[in-house]
């Protein structure tokens, strides 16, 4: 059948391909074509009538191409800090080349097994503790050694079940179904019920909670995942809070968007780490933190609902002196 497409629309998309075409005669060993993408592998793009021995300017699909093979080819390799799957295919007297920056793909491999090998470490510490309270309790006669083992293992269900909670938030929140489904309501409100919740972990360093969002202010969000959100971030104003430190929540709105801050007067994050706290798993200094329960998920949680809601989510901090948390969602 023969096709009625010009040849002017197939090259401007091929050019429009986020992937490398290269198209060489296999016994004149010239080439014929290269569309835009594959132009960076080239010494000159002035390639046309030339061989390609004179042009490529890569080793592996240098070699790749002279590889006098019977079948198609196909290879990984590297190339200036990026992942290329390479295919060569045969087709009536011609090799094709066709270049795929599989970067993206390793980079998602490589964070799903950080994943599961992070899950896996923050599960096994607390199962061989509970497994050990467990064996102590069964042999143990002394009714006070008893109750401080059953308080351990207690302490570690907790943080299993923390975890799994917050694990089974991101499940949520990544998959299609659970879409972000937006209302106007009183953020005042939310903020006094959060705090509400929250008020048990206030009470070891007499915490201050200042709810400043004025009354009644009106925010455009999902209110159960915003209260996740807020409640992530407050959470952590109390806990890497100091003896008698403030937690301040503020509110304001512009035309087109509104910014929540979360402030506390706390120990601080140190500067190299403010670009990972968002990221899975993270958690500044493991040794701060190990006495303050956690497992470094509650600002991931916070990340995606603020991208759910097509805002954006940072934080200003000084070490020893406070942090300050943004959430900046539109308003429509
Ligand atoms: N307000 C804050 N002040 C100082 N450090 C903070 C603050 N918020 C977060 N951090 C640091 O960032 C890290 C990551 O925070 P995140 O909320 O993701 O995890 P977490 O609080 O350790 O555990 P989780 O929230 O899952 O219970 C924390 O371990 C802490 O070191
Ligand atoms: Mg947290």
């Amino acid at each position: 059948m023969k096709s009625n497409i010009n040849d002017g629309i197939l090259i401007t998309f091929l050019d429009f391909l986020k992937e490398g075409i290269i198209i060489v005669d296999d016994e004149t060993k010239v080439i014929e074509f290269v569309n835009r993408f594959a132009k960076k592998f080239l010494k000159d793009e002035n390639y046309e009538g030339k061989n390609f021995k004179e042009v490529i300017d890569n080793d592996y699909i240098y070699s790749l191409i002279s590889y006098n093979q019977e079948k198609d080819v196909k290879a990984e390799v590297n190339i200036d800090n990026q992942k290329y799957l390479i295919n060569v295919y045969r087709i009536e007297g011609k090799k094709i080349i066709h270049i795929q920056d599989i970067t993206p793909f390793e980079v998602y491999k490589q964070a799903k097994k950080d994943f599961v090998s992070n899950v896996s470490h923050e599960l096994k510490t607390p199962i061989s503790v509970l497994k050990s309270a467990v064996e102590t309790i069964e042999e143990e006669k002394d009714p006070v050694m008893i109750k401080k083992f059953v308080n351990i293992a207690k302490k570690r269900i907790e943080q299993m079940d923390h975890l799994i909670n917050d694990l089974l938030i991101l499940a949520r929140l990544e998959s299609q179904e659970d879409q972000v489904k937006k209302e106007r309501y009183d953020l005042h409100k939310q903020i006094e019920e959060i705090f509400e919740d929250l008020k048990h972990l206030t009470e070891e360093k007499e915490i201050q909670l200042i709810n400043q969002v004025p009354n009644k202010f009106d925010v455009y969000a999902d209110e159960q995942k915003l209260s996740i959100a807020l409640k992530n971030l407050i959470e952590n104003a109390i806990k890497y809070n100091k003896q008698n430190g403030k937690v301040i929540v503020k509110a304001v709105k512009d035309s087109k968007y509104t910014t929540i801050t979360v402030e506390d007067t706390g120990i601080g994050i140190p500067e190299e780490s403010i670009p990972l706290i968002f990221e899975r798993f993270y958690r500044v200094d493991k040794s701060r933190s190990r006495n303050i329960g956690g497992t470094g998920l509650g600002l991931s949680i916070v990340k995606h609902i603020t991208e759910a809601h097509k805002g954006k989510v940072w934080v200003e901090s000084k070490l020893g002196e406070g942090s300050k948390f943004f959430i900046k969602i539109p308003n429509t």
